[in-house]
């Protein structure tokens, strides 16, 4: 039973084109910023990644796949809209549905959005779709998970490339990423996540973690856990953590950030022998439309 459900997955993985697009070097490179528990820090991480990422000159999409509890736009200061809900119900075309700035572009979801609540989706289908009608046009595709480990966040989990694992020293959030880790194994068959730890308090206690954790994956699940870094714990008040997870450059935090997107940027160049040049001449404007899948 597990085998005919894994392999069924895999055979629609594999009919949305998705390793063919590992071999082209055409598309963009998808990361999903996930976790097992909540309010470990994966909008935020998604949304610094995203800034910094297109600072640094490439194209840059966040989808937030909170698709009705958007945390994406409040980060960045933006109205909450119902484009993604006019978008999968084919009222509106996806470049209508996209705020753009500069090199960032972001397709926020929803925030409590009634007729998407009314609706059955197959979210995860329904993401997927944007994804293979869009990524040849960015260099990067990152997406803001929810929390949890419903069938569809593992799924688009299971679909990216990359999937940074956000944990906090929290004893429960440990638990639920490795369960998240051991249930992308063994039903998706995925073996490599990052981990990234958030909300640190010293060296000594991130070091038990990768320790801890990286020995735990390794022997009881044989899957790679690669280490991509830490980031401290800010003492600034709750409502003033945004702006400084944005607009200061110099601090401490940022220079985590940097550290981090460093180290994974060179990663994946050194190891994938693939031209990583942006590829702002690959922005076409090609029928957004084809095999769109609506509701
Ligand atoms: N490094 C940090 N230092 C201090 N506070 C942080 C840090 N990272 C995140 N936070 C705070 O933790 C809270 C949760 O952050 P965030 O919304 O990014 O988490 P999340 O994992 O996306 O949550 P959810 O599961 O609800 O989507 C926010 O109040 C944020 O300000
Ligand atoms: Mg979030």
């Amino acid at each position: 039973m597990q085998g005919s459900k894994r392999q069924n997955t895999t055979d629609w993985l594999i009919s949305q084109n998705k390793y063919q697009s590992k071999k082209t070097n055409q598309k963009a490179k998808t990361i999903s910023i996930t976790a097992g528990k909540g309010g470990v820090g994966k909008t935020s991480v998604s949304v610094k990644f995203a800034r910094m990422l297109a600072d640094k000159g490439y194209k840059v999409l966040l989808l937030d796949c909170d698709y009705n509890l958007s945390n994406t736009v409040v980060k960045l200061g933006l109205p909450v809209t119902n484009q993604f809900y006019e978008l999968i119900s084919a009222q509106k075309e996806f470049e209508d549905c996209v705020y753009k700035e500069g090199n960032l572009h972001l397709l926020s979801g929803c925030n409590g959005n009634i007729d998407l609540f009314n609706k059955s989706l197959e979210i995860d289908r329904i993401i997927i779709d944007i994804l293979v009608n869009h990524e040849k046009d960015y260099d990067y595709i990152i997406l803001d998970c929810p929390a949890g480990i419903t069938k569809e966040t593992l799924t688009l989990n299971a679909y990216s490339d990359y999937r940074f694992v956000v944990v906090t020293p929290d004893k429960s959030s440990v638990t639920d990423s490795y369960s998240l880790i051991k249930i992308l194994n063994k039903e998706f068959g995925v073996n490599d996540n990052h981990l990234l730890v958030n909300k640190i308090s010293s060296d000594a206690q991130y070091q038990r973690m990768v320790k801890t954790l990286s020995e735990t994956v390794e022997s009881f699940l044989k899957c790679r856990l690669h280490i991509l870094g830490k980031i401290e714990k800010v003492e600034v008040p709750v409502d003033q953590f945004d702006s400084l997870l944005l607009d200061q450059a110099n601090s401490s935090l940022h220079k985590n950030f940097t550290k981090l997107i460093s180290k994974f940027t060179e990663e994946i160049e050194g190891t994938s022998g693939r031209d990583e040049s942006p590829m702002y001449a690959k922005f076409s404007s090609r029928a957004q439309n084809e095999n769109r899948f609506t509701i």
